[in-house]
């Protein structure tokens, strides 16, 4: 059972300058609320309660300012810092300490999931007890991302980052679930022509011990990655159209922690209070009301 996990929210955010130059890509606006909610309510989805946030050098006091612990919501937050991008493995690394002999998920602070049963499948993948799972997603233009290729029994053939050559249109989303073997295995990849330690090479060592798995999103699920400004309007735009459909939030914090049963109503008003007069607070008002 896994119980811990790291965000991943370092990187320069070059592709996005000037938005990213003073600002922590991660802590801008997804619609409503930053960046970095999202997929520290997927973490918090799976029932992870122990939570890691990589940030850059000299970035630390923007995140707590927003997310000081996690005792509002019930969880244990720490920070670390990473120097420069070393590469996603690098998280490893970074963590090492805060992993200790645990098994881990991964998530890269810029990866959005949302759909019907995604609660489940993510809580069967932090079941995990060894190996590694991977979550995989159909995309048009495979070539942006890292990419699998499966057999007709879901058993991954191979893996390739941003492959030039077509081999599958299944990319690998930025969720992954890891044994505590993963430190190890971090500490012994070098470093790619791009001069980063490169999560495929990660994954390609537990393919080489067949302990390699793969899950899917399916296609009633919605996975974007907000990499570039575009990218970023886009899911800004999906999270609105969802939210005023249907009068639900998606990745309201408190609003998870109160349904998993980590926080009281008490955590809310608090919440609320700490948020001031503002939509969020608004929908939050509702949920204690009920
Ligand atoms: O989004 C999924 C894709 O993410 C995967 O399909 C690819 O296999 C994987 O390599 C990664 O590709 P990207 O090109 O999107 O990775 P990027 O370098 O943009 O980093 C993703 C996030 O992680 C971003 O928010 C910055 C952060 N990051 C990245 C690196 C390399 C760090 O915090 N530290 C780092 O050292």
């Amino acid at each position: 059972m896994i119980n811990k996990g790291i965000i991943l929210a370092g990187g320069m955010g070059t592709r996005m300058s000037p938005l990213t130059k003073a600002v922590n890509k991660q802590l801008l606006p997804i619609y409503d609320k930053p960046l970095i909610y999202y997929p520290l309510s997927i973490l918090m989805l799976a029932k992870i309660k122990n939570i890691l946030i990589i940030v850059n050098k000299g970035q630390l006091n923007q995140f707590k300012k927003l997310i000081p612990n996690g005792k509002n919501l019930g969880i244990n937050i720490s920070y670390a810092e990473q120097s420069k991008p070393r590469g996603l493995p690098d998280a490893f690394i970074v963590g090492e300490k805060f992993i200790e002999k645990s098994n881990v998920a991964l998530i890269l602070g810029d990866n959005f999931f949302y759909g019907q049963n995604l609660t489940t499948k993510l809580q069967s993948c932090s079941k995990l007890s060894k190996g590694a799972k991977v979550l995989l997603h159909t995309v048009s233009k495979p070539e942006l991302y890292g990419v699998a290729k499966v057999n007709s029994r879901n058993k991954i053939l191979k893996i390739k980052e941003k492959p030039k050559k077509f081999i599958s249109n299944y990319a690998i989303t930025g969720l992954y679930f890891f044994d505590n073997k993963v430190i190890k295995f971090s500490k012994q990849l070098k470093p790619s022509a791009r001069k980063e330690i490169e999560i495929v090479d990660l994954l390609n060592k537990y393919k080489k011990n067949n302990n390699l798995y793969a899950d899917f999103i399916g296609r009633g699920g919605a996975w974007l990655d907000t990499g570039s400004i575009d990218d970023f309007y886009k899911t800004a735009s999906f999270v609105a159209a969802i939210e005023n459909r249907q009068g639900l939030k998606i990745a309201c914090l408190e609003e998870i922690a109160y349904l998993n049963k980590w926080i009281t109503k008490k955590h809310i008003h608090n919440a609320i209070k700490f948020y001031g007069n503002c939509d969020y607070s608004k929908y939050l008002k509702k949920i204690a009301s009920k």
